[in-house]
């Protein structure tokens, strides 16, 4: 049994789903026990009703918004036509999107071919970068991690469409599934593109990129791998580029290219855009951007960015 679409009734950010019954939608026969591996401890909550209880998982403000959860009909069809087949089911703690931080969950186990390279992508949003990727490279294995049902739906419309076979997909808060679905070094490749950029100050502790999410990265993917990542809005360009620049786990693999009058950072700022004023002195002297990953498809979100006149941020890390 899969579940059905996680529970939209969910308030973002709300530590605790009280209709939540952990482990009740746990499905034998697609999470297989694996011996636990050693990997860096859980992070210890610091705030919030976690500190008393630990068991209030969710200390940490969420980084998205639950969306309508409606779904067209098509959109309905897939979702029962796919999901036991690429639907990696998780035992839910208090959320209806969180895992049991407990669970054990074998990932690799759920691709036809386990031992082919991985890569996530957290917040596939319709899922067009995997399901264009994993078209691309039938080699690979994919994971999309993204708590948006429809969106989940989109992608498996065409995965079914197209017949891919090396798509799975997660539908859970990102940090828990680096937490405790993924183990030490399985990742090859971790995505994240556009980011929930939360423009405003006060919503910056919302934000997925953290210094803590760097070392979640780090735990997972394996020495050599890489993580991608691609944003629209410079200030949280700025914020990637500083975590990877501070993290002991990882090398920018542009480190110092396109600097100064060829940086994406010192045209856009020179700018009146992203609701602030332009800076025509402004010069990015750090640089540090990848390239666009030729791998990166242009989703209709990025579209709508170009649209609006944004620029594209690309950012690629090796794991050390
Ligand atoms: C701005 S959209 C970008 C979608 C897609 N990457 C693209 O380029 O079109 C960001 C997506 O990340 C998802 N998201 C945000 N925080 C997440 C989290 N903590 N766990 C899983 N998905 C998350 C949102 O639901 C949303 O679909």
């Amino acid at each position: 049994m899969t579940s059905s679409p996680a529970d939209s009734s969910a308030e973002p950010g709300a530590p605790a789903d009280p209709a939540g019954t952990p482990g009740a939608t746990a499905d034998a026969n697609q999470i297989t026990a694996v011996e636990p591996t050693a990997r860096t401890p859980r992070r210890q909550p610091v705030q919030g009703k976690a500190v008393e209880d630990p068991s209030f998982y969710r200390a940490e403000p969420v980084s998205f918004v639950r969306r309508g959860e409606r779904m067209t009909a098509g959109q309905e069809r897939a979702w029962e036509e796919m999901k036991d087949e690429i639907l990696i089911d998780v035992p839910r703690h208090h959320a209806s999107t969180s895992i049991l931080p407990d669970a054990v969950i074998d990932i690799p186990g759920a691709f036809e071919h386990p031992e082919r390279p991985l890569t996530v992508e957290i917040g596939s949003g319709l899922g067009e970068a995997t399901a264009h990727a994993a078209a691309e490279h039938p080699e690979r294995n994919f994971l999309a991690v993204e708590v948006y049902t429809p969106g989940l739906a989109k992608l498996m419309e065409e995965v079914r469409d197209r017949g891919l076979k090396n798509v799975r997909v997660m539908q859970a808060n990102a940090p828990e599934v680096l937490d405790i679905a993924l183990q030490p070094g399985q990742v090859d490749e971790l995505w994240i593109f556009f980011s929930d950029p939360w423009h405003k100050k006060r919503h910056h502790k919302r934000r997925l990129i953290t210094d803590a999410f760097a070392e979640r990265a780090a735990s997972v993917i394996r020495p050599g791998g890489t993580w991608r990542l691609a944003t629209d809005w410079s200030n949280y360009a700025e914020q990637m580029r500083e975590i990877i620049a501070n993290s002991e786990d990882f090398v920018n693999l542009h480190a110092g290219e396109r600097a100064g009058l060829e940086s994406p950072l010192t045209d856009i700022r020179r700018q009146e855009i992203e609701n602030r004023e332009a800076e025509p002195e402004f010069v990015d002297e750090l640089g540090g951007w990848a390239p666009r990953f030729e791998g990166r498809t242009l989703t209709s979100f990025e579209a709508k960015a170009l649209r609006a006149g944004r620029n594209i941020f690309d950012l690629s890390a090796r794991r050390a």
